[in-house]
């Protein structure tokens, strides 16, 4: 497997504290990029196969398959004993994204002390070179392998809202990945659960101002808003449909385009061969 080239780009979803948003954002993100590609496919359709993977690596308090209408297949106990029998659990969802959640098993294990063996490792890598994008929704907090998750990704977007507690966990996420790798310098912001844009973008210059009084040695950018909504995000919960797929979502629509051209402005450079890789084996 090692000298077969990764063609996923990696996008980790992340944001410190519990509720920020991370999920709904990142399946909103996936269900778009699938839509971009699809429509950019000369086939037109994307029958032949998804091109778009969402990895729900909220262990075992996963939830993202709520917001595809999909089943939850359990999965990490059986993966790591059996690593042949990943393509099982992968499940596709009606809107173009196929979803691995390791949330479903009974039984309780620490990602961080997976052990991961080189068949493990040859069928994760195997996806890398299947989905032309996968995208990690991680769990609330700061762990170590959240932020590894952070810093191996190809793009990286903290998500955050106005919530006092939300942007001072943001702010503290942002330090301690300074701190953790000296050459991750960019570090994408999106505000969640804001009335307005101009809500989103103060907001966003208050994190840039404390990161500046406190001389954090790391580059922030404004990715975007995208804004509270209680009432498509019940329907789109209730019904196990993304918001950007339901009706009456057009600005739920613009604000998940609007951060992905944010992100895609920035140039690509594949720091990394393999993402799994270096996200369990360090
Ligand atoms: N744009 C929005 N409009 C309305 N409500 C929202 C919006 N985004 C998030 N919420 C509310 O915030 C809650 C948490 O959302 P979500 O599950 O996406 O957050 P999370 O950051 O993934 O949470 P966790 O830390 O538990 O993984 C939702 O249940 C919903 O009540
Ligand atoms: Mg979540």
């Amino acid at each position: 497997m090692r000298n077969v080239s990764r063609k996923s780009k990696v996008l980790t979803v992340s944001g410190g504290k519990g509720g920020t948003g991370k999920t709904f954002t990142a399946v909103n993100l996936a269900v778009e990029m699938s839509n971009r590609l699809s429509a950019k496919s000369k086939r037109g359709s994307l029958k032949a196969g998804n091109r778009v993977l969402l990895f729900d690596a909220d262990y075992h308090l996963s939830n993202a398959h709520l917001f595809l209408g999909v089943k939850l297949a359990p999965c990490l106990d059986r993966f790591l004993k059996d690593p042949h029998s990943l393509p099982e659990y992968i499940t596709s969802s009606d809107y173009g994204v196929d979803l691995i959640s390791f949330g479903g098993d009974e039984k309780f294990i620490n990602p961080i002390d997976i052990s991961i063996n080189s068949e493990v490792l040859d069928e994760l890598r195997k996806l890398e070179t299947l989905y032309d994008w996968i995208i990690i929704d991680t769990g609330a907090g700061l762990t170590q392998i959240i932020l590894r998750q952070i810093i191996m990704a190809d793009y990286s977007l903290l998500v955050t809202n106005p919530e006092p507690t939300a942007m001072i966990d943001c702010y503290k996420m942002i330090k301690f990945i300074s701190r953790e790798d000296q050459q991750f310098k960019y570090i994408e912001i999106a505000l969640n659960k804001v009335q307005t844009f101009e809500e989103g973008f103060v907001n966003y210059k208050k994190i840039e101002e404390i990161l500046a009084q406190f001389q954090v040695p790391v580059q922030i950018h404004f990715a975007g808003v995208v804004y509270r909504d209680d009432k498509l995000f019940n329907r789109s919960l209730l019904h196990g449909i993304p918001v950007v797929s339901a009706g009456g979502n057009t600005h739920m629509k613009e604000s998940f385009n609007y951060i992905w051209d944010t992100l895609l402005k920035a140039s690509f450079s594949k720091k990394i061969e393999s993402f799994f890789e270096r996200i369990f084996l360090g």
